[in-house]
């Protein structure tokens, strides 16, 4: 039977990982895949979770199931750290998920549960898995305008006439900060009119959070989700712990649909349960537990807050290097963008023929649409990238 299968496109983000590890070359750079580097290029294992899972090896005694929808104290630990009481936590159901993919994908399922002809409205560009699980489950999907090429920042009107077509039934899927793959983002007010119209079409939000605490802070971060799910009747949020706790293979993630209208979370939390005992039964518990330890630990969570804290200072400090190296090289402003852009990725702006021609000539690894992971760069390899900017003629 297996003669049907065809070849499925490769993941783009993935693929390049791939490439980079094949490349021989001493002085390549990768800023492709979003995992977080410090200077010497290692993805460390932060501080606390190392401390954490001392203690649980040393503590745990069972490895028996949890639930469904695992520990609920992991649950209540992450709603805390997002929402941080924005809304009443008896409006919040909450499943854990195999990290924020997971919590996406049982999202979208959840979204065709409750309305099999429910559009998605997602942003131009998005996160390339966002639309291929959509497209894999079938999900009809519209891009809404979002990045504005010519400044690099949000085309802002073009984003709000898009997102007054969207309609009661249907989904709109926002990045609560960081936006990946651009790494320009809404500014307060500018949450404040998308919230309005949200309220006047009676669409759904769903806010896809995955790197709280790396653009501008853990609470500034969160602050536009906070804001909307206070504002809204009813709101899904998926949470990923793979970057900010820097847990990414232990897949560690946090699905929530907020409901503020009715009486509905026991009915929305006894269906993420269904779903999850249809796709895998049981979350991953290890990641969760750290979390849940790191999070209700004085001590450990105030470790943890100070490396992301320094994660998030040398992600700042690169951009500015960046943009005042290339500054200094052009002799322009044109680049100042990536000094404003927040968290991991700043979108350069360049077509995919000269992505390949860094990758070719300069062993420089970006994702086609010019997507950058600034965490890939360091003191030394910064000029190295502006200079081959410069001299690609960008
Ligand atoms: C990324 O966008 O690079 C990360 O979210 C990793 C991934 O799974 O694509």
């Amino acid at each position: 039977m297996f003669e049907t299968l065809q070849q499925q496109p490769a993941d783009k983000i993935l693929e390049l990982v791939a490439m980079y590890r094949e490349d021989p070359r001493a002085d390549k750079v990768d800023l492709g895949v979003g995992v977080y580097k410090d200077a010497t290029g290692l993805t460390p294992v932060m501080r606390a979770v190392k401390a954490a899972e001392h203690t649980l090896w040393e503590t745990q005694d069972s490895k028996v199931y949890t639930g469904l929808a695992g520990d609920p104290a992991f649950a209540d630990a992450m709603i805390d750290l997002v929402l941080s009481g924005a809304v009443p936590r008896a409006n919040v159901a909450a499943a854990a998920t195999p990290g924020g993919t997971g919590a996406v994908r049982q999202s979208f399922e959840l979204i065709q549960m409750a309305n099999a002809g429910a559009r998605v409205f997602v942003s131009n560009p998005t996160w390339p898995n966002h639309i291929s699980m959509l497209n894999y489950l079938g999900i009809e999907m519209v891009p809404y305008r979002y990045f504005d090429e010519e400044t690099r920042g949000v085309d802002f009107d073009g984003m709000l006439a898009d997102l007054k077509t969207a309609r009661k039934g249907d989904v709109v899927l926002l990045h609560g900060c960081c936006h990946n793959p651009t790494g320009a983002n809404l500014n307060s007010a500018e949450w404040d009119a998308v919230i309005g119209v949200l309220l006047e079409t009676g669409a759904t939000p769903m806010i896809d959070i995955a790197y709280q605490g790396f653009g501008d802070g853990l609470d500034a971060d969160a602050a536009a989700t906070r804001k909307l799910v206070a504002a809204v009747p009813e709101c899904i949020i998926a949470a990923s712990c793979s970057k900010n706790f820097g847990i990414y293979r232990e897949r560690t993630g946090l699905l929530m649909v907020v409901n503020n209208a009715g009486d509905a979370t026991a009915l929305n939390q006894s269906t993420l349960a269904y779903l999850n005992r249809q796709n895998f039964s049981f979350p991953p518990d290890h990641g969760a537990r750290l979390v849940t330890m790191i999070l209700t630990d004085p001590a450990l969570r105030a470790d943890w807050q100070s490396e992301l804290e320094d994660v998030r200072q040398s992600m700042l400090g690169l951009r500015t290097a960046l943009a005042d190296e290339l500054q200094r090289l052009s002799n322009s402003d044109r680049f100042g963008f990536l000094a404003q852009h927040r968290g991991m990725f700043s979108r350069l702006g360049t077509t995919p023929e000269m992505v390949e021609k860094l990758r070719k000539d300069h062993g420089i690894y970006m994702v086609g649409d010019s997507r950058m992971n600034i965490a890939g760069l360091n003191a030394q390899t910064v000029p190295i990238l502006a200079k081959a900017i410069i001299d690609a003629g960008i």
